[in-house]
């Protein structure tokens, strides 16, 4: 008999306590157990009805995701709940936690559902790339009616008890003990002589226009199919008997289970999750962090405050006058102002956060007693190096130091100060209080207490964060340095920026290449050009690129980049004097123009990605490919359900990548050098996703 299922006897109700930490996901041997424990519970004589619960933290977080893409084992899940409604004993869910995909299937097979106030319900399949595989499709939408249902599995939203319990989900909320509650709501039900009440035989709801729904949910999922498909499995739930609609259900769930984008999505998951696991910070206690300062009140600065101060750290602001500092305490303040209005932090803490938690000022002093200074300062080695002197002689002993740079050497940042053990990158992504990345950056004498402090703050701050060593542009821009120049070199080929932004955003990018450049601004990329020229000597040259700039325009912010933004952003009206600037380049080159498919484009986009992401790996920048894909998906736009370009790569087939690499690099031999990596993956037959389990 399985352990997984706790049995127990409480007069005539019969306890099923599932008991698989840390979530109780439904495993085969909690599936088992489930049907050995109905069983049981049928055979045990007196027993009138069975009580499901959760042990620990949850009722249920749904399938385990880990079974999935392995050989089926049975009984299925279906089975199991259709096993549980068809019991003629009343049988009660008492939901704590969350109640997630299956686990909510599961309390839809029970006849009555019961929670505490803080459980939280959803079918969150989407975000796998699937649909409910478990009747949810057929149940939920005869007790809520398709539009909840609707709402509920398209946008994988988590619902707390409250509103579950006006949508017809959970019959009673209720404080206190999930067991206590729920046994004295079965007694209840018993001695008022309740009936069962199996949800599949209520009768099916009212239809909608299908069609309609179907091409509203598909195109709100950029290219997702899944939010879509369970549009048609509902669909199923109105218009066939419900053991049919069960097998319109299993077929999608079936198929989608099959496809790229849920092998993707679940590779995302799991990803996300293991990219802040490194197994050298294991048992390593971080340094504690109460009160950080900020040096630079720019975008950059002003949004890395504002996340700390949202996290509840204690914030001082350095700026270089009482001018800029009062500019500085504006943008925080503005920042703070719509968390305020988008509900994140009550009128209470938002009050207190200004009054007690932030502190500008203008001398170095003040940073003297902070346990943390991050600098934002201008991107420019030698103000990188006067601002380090001066933490290294104000900052207090084990304070650390960190770096918000996006391409300069930490080592060289690190040696000006007398402490290159308390000296880190922390690299964040603009808006730094909204965006997810946090890249941290270990130099070659980073402690490694320093480093599990860079992931405590990450989580802190509820960030993604992933580990990355020091090079140009460490992982996320040096890549995009790459794919942007591969964009740059179709352009010079015949491709126009606004075919390359139209072919990636159906890839599903939001946005394309150029419109991003449009948003972050023109100038930044012209001034690291410019910088990289006279490092290198070379003087005099102007592309098309710096052309855009020179006339002025620096995109959405002046009004004008790539696109023409008078009749606003959405608009997307090309600059016409983009496409000129263009073609006087390629006929000073002599570049022979050529057309280019969609696929076209998307394949050497991404050849290029994968490329120089296979360089990194390789050469020890990030530690495994999953870093790569976490870092492109959270900190530039990567669509989550290709899972990141590495995935991406093993779903297309590394082979064909490289083949299409050698081809691209006849034309262009030291730009498309393939990475010694994917080289030896091809020759052994491997993937990177090997690499990842490799650890
Ligand atoms: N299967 C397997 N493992 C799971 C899991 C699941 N459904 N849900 C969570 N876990 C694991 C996580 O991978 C993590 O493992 P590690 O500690 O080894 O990294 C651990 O449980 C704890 O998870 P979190 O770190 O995410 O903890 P949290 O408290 O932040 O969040 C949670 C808990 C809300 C349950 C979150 O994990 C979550 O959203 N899980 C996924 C829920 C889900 O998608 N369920 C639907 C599954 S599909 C399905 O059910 C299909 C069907 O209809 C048949």
């Amino acid at each position: 008999m399985s352990d997984k299922i706790a049995y127990a006897r409480n007069g005539d109700i019969a306890v099923l306590t599932i008991q698989n930490p840390p979530v109780n996901a439904l495993g085969h041997a909690v599936r088992q157990g489930l049907m050995e424990r109905m069983d049981q519970a049928e055979a045990d004589n007196g027993v009138r009805a069975v009580l499901i619960v959760g042990d620990g933290r949850a009722f249920i977080a749904g399938a385990d995701i880990t079974e999935f893409g392995k050989p089926p084992m049975s009984p299925s899940l279906p089975d199991v709940v259709d096993r549980i409604e068809a019991s003629p004993l009343l049988v009660v869910a008492s939901m704590h936690g969350v109640s997630l995909g299956g686990g909510l299937e599961v309390a839809l097979g029970c006849h009555y559902r019961i929670a505490v106030p803080s459980a939280r319900i959803g079918l969150p399949e989407v975000h796998l790339g699937l649909i409910p595989g478990a009747g949810g499709t057929q149940r939920l939408p005869r007790v809520t009616g398709v539009e909840v249902a609707l709402d509920i599995m398209t946008t994988g939203r988590q619902v707390g008890a409250k509103e579950a319990a006006a949508m017809g989900v959970i019959d009673v909320v209720q404080d206190g003990d999930a067991l206590e509650n729920g046994l004295a709501y079965a007694e209840k039900l018993l001695t008022g002589g309740a009936k069962r009440r199996p949800v599949s035989e209520m009768p099916a709801p009212t239809a909608i226009d299908w069609d309609a729904a179907y091409d509203a949910t598909l195109a709100r999922g950029r290219g997702q199919i899944s939010p879509a498909q369970s549009v048609r499995a509902v669909q199923a739930s109105v218009e066939k008997p419900f053991n049919e609609g069960l097998l319109v259900e299993r077929q999608i769930f079936m198929d989608l289970l099959k496809s790229d984008q849920s092998k993707g999505m679940i590779h995302s998951f799991f990803s996300e999750r293991a990219v802040g696991n490194l197994p050298e910070l294991k048992g390593i206690t971080p340094r504690s962090i109460d009160h950080i300062g900020v040096i630079g009140g720019g975008t950059m600065g002003a949004g890395i405050a504002t996340a700390a101060l949202l996290s509840g750290l204690r914030v001082t602001m350095l700026e270089m006058t009482a001018d800029a500092g009062e500019a500085a305490y504006g943008r925080i303040a503005g920042n703070l102002a719509g968390a305020l209005k988008r509900g994140k932090i009550t009128a209470e803490q938002h009050e207190t956060i200004l009054s007690q938690a932030l502190n500008v000022i203008t001398d170095y002093a003040g940073l003297s007693d902070a346990d943390m200074v991050i600098e934002a300062v201008f991107e420019e080695m030698s103000v990188k190096k006067r601002v380090f002197i001066k933490l290294d002689a104000v900052c207090q002993q084990g304070a650390i130091l960190a770096t918000n740079t996006s391409y300069l050497d930490v080592n060289e940042i690190a040696s000006v100060t007398s402490r290159p053990q308390d000296v880190i990158g922390l690299h964040f992504f603009s808006p730094a209080h909204v965006m997810k990345l946090l890249e941290v950056v270990v130099a070659d004498k980073t402690a490694i207490d320093v480093v599990a402090t860079g992931f405590e703050l990450g989580k802190r701050l509820k960030k993604v964060s992933v580990r990355a060593g020091v090079c140009d542009g460490f992982i996320g821009n040096r890549i995009l340095a790459t794919y942007r120049a591969a964009a740059d070199q179709m352009v010079m080929e015949g491709a126009s920026p606004y075919d390359i932004d139209k072919a990636l955003e159906k890839f599903g990018f939001a946005m394309g290449p150029y419109a991003v450049a449009d948003l972050a601004g023109l100038d930044i990329g012209w001034a690291v050009r410019k910088r990289k020229r006279a490092e290198a000597g070379i003087e005099g040259v102007s592309t098309y690129a710096d052309k855009i700039c020179e006339a002025g325009n620096f995109g959405q912010k002046t009004g004008k980049g790539y696109y023409d933004y008078a009749a606003g952003a959405k608009a997307r009206v090309p600059n016409p004097e983009v496409m000129d600037l263009i073609e006087a380049e390629r006929a000073e080159f002599g570049s022979v123009s050529h057309d280019f498919t969609e696929t076209q484009i998307v394949r050497r986009y991404m050849a290029a990605m994968v490329n120089e992401a296979a360089k990194v790996v390789g050469e020890g920048i990030a530690r495994r490919p999953l870093d790569v894909d976490m870092t492109l998906l959270f900190g530039y736009g990567f669509p989550r359900y290709h899972g990141g370009p590495l995935k991406w790569a093993d779903i297309v087939g590394l082979p064909d990548l490289l083949s299409d690499i050698e081809g691209y690099a006849k034309q262009d031999v030291a730009f498309w050098a393939p990475a010694p990596l994917l080289k030896e993956l091809v020759a052994s037959g491997k993937t990177f996703d090997e690499l990842n389990k490799a650890g």
